[in-house]
């Protein structure tokens, strides 16, 4: 009979029930897991009904309000660090020192040096760790991987990437713990750049320099209620946005090519605008998240005058098997996070890291106190 992972998740909001819902998923897309994950407890001090529903709903067997008696039970091998960025470093560390797992969200700290800590504690005990950066994780992204590195564009030349949202571009979106730097370490720099960073970083290669710019277009908000999602309207008192709605930045890669970054969270008419192209000396592609099973491609043609065609994601590219059976039949963004833990609970069998780590968290926290110094300073800085 398959062992048993028995897993605590730390936060039960959006990412906490994905995570719940990847983890109870996992046997069924993936009937070899060497591991069958079981819920055991979760920590949320929400004092809504919400929370005690969601517990109910997805079976978990206890259900507390503080993370530390979580942590301190010997029955949890894995803990799945899903609440707001202030709670990540010391439930991640404390997990860790416990000799558990963890399973945490981007941004890991609120900055490099606590994500540094984190790291730091990981590799002390020994234990496995993924990180939250599942838009590595679609088929078509996979297949842009491996097209890059097969030298089917040739060689790299230029890549553009940009994450841009709308979750708070009305100016009466709440301010919840996101716009304040003492909860979320960063705005839209830790939330999307982070995760623009990483896939750049998964599809062509390192970011070895950058030069950015950072903007807050909504200085103020009205109060949040207690546990607001940052989709919700606000209706107390206004109080300061502590931190950027946008971030521009050049980049300099790896191997010589160039880079264009932007983020944002207050694009209005944009929704999870996600995505990258890359040009090389003689083809080029482009993923978008909203169309997430196809690839555009341009490939094997003339210099000039080539078209793109679209190549949709097939059982052959990536986990695309796992889920369906055959090309066009849509994954969504859930699937991802099963793919997360796919790898995670692989690497937690096998006792070495498949997919994004804790270390990976590390390279793009730092990309981003980079982008930050770079603003501030106006000036390039190196990573
Ligand atoms: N990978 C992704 O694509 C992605 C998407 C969204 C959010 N995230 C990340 O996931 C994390 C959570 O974001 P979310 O959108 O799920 O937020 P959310 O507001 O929906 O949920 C956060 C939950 O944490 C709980 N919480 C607050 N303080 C806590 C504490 N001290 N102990 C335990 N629980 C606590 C809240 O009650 C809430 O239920 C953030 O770090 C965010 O950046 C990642």
């Amino acid at each position: 009979m398959t062992a048993e992972l028995r897993v605590g998740i730390v936060g039960l909001g959006w990412m906490g029930q994905v995570h719940a819902r990847a983890l109870s998923r996992l046997t069924q897309h993936y009937t070899d897991s060497p591991l069958r994950p079981r819920l055991v407890a979760v920590a949320d001090p929400a004092d809504d009904d919400r929370t005690e529903r969601a517990a109910q709903a997805f079976g978990f067997e206890h259900q507390v309000t503080d993370w530390r008696e979580l942590v301190a039970r010997d029955d949890i091998d894995l803990v799945c660090v899903t609440g707001p960025n202030f709670i990540h470093h010391d439930v991640a560390v404390a997990a860790a020192r416990s000799g558990k797992h963890v399973w945490v969200e981007k941004p890991a700290g609120r900055n490099a040096e606590e994500t540094a800590e984190i790291v730091a504690a990981v590799e002390a005990a020994g234990v496995q760790s993924a990180a939250g950066f599942n838009y590595r994780n679609p088929p078509a992204v996979e297949l842009a991987r491996e097209l890059v590195a097969t030298g089917r564009l040739g060689t790299v030349e230029h890549t553009s990437v940009r994450f841009v949202s709308d979750y708070a571009a009305h100016p009466d979106g709440a301010l919840s713990w996101r716009f304040q730097n003492e909860f979320a370490g960063s705005g839209v720099l830790g939330d999307l750049v982070s995760h623009a960073a990483d896939l750049v970083r998964y599809v062509v290669a390192d970011i070895d320099e950058l030069i950015a710019d950072r903007a807050t277009f909504i200085p103020e908000r009205p109060e949040a209620r207690p546990g607001a999602m940052h989709y919700e309207r606000g209706a107390g008192a206004m109080g300061a946005v502590e931190n950027e709605d946008y971030v521009s930045a050049l980049l300099r890669i790896a191997g010589g090519s160039r880079g264009i970054l932007e983020a944002s969270r207050s694009a209005v008419g944009e929704q999870n605008t996600y995505g990258i192209e890359v040009h090389g000396t003689t083809g080029a592609l482009k993923w978008d998240f909203r169309r997430m099973n196809e690839l555009q491609v341009c490939l094997d043609q003339d210099y000039q005058d080539a078209f793109y065609a679209t190549r949709y994601a097939t059982p052959g590219d990536g986990e695309l098997g796992a889920f369906q059976p055959g090309a066009n039949n849509p994954m969504g963004f859930d699937d991802l996070k099963v793919i997360e833990a796919r790898r995670l609970v692989q690497s937690i069998a096998d006792g070495k890291p498949h997919g994004a780590t804790i270390h990976d968290a590390l390279i793009a926290a730092r990309t981003v106190d980079a982008m930050i110094v770079s603003a501030d300073e106006r000036k390039w800085v190196s990573l």
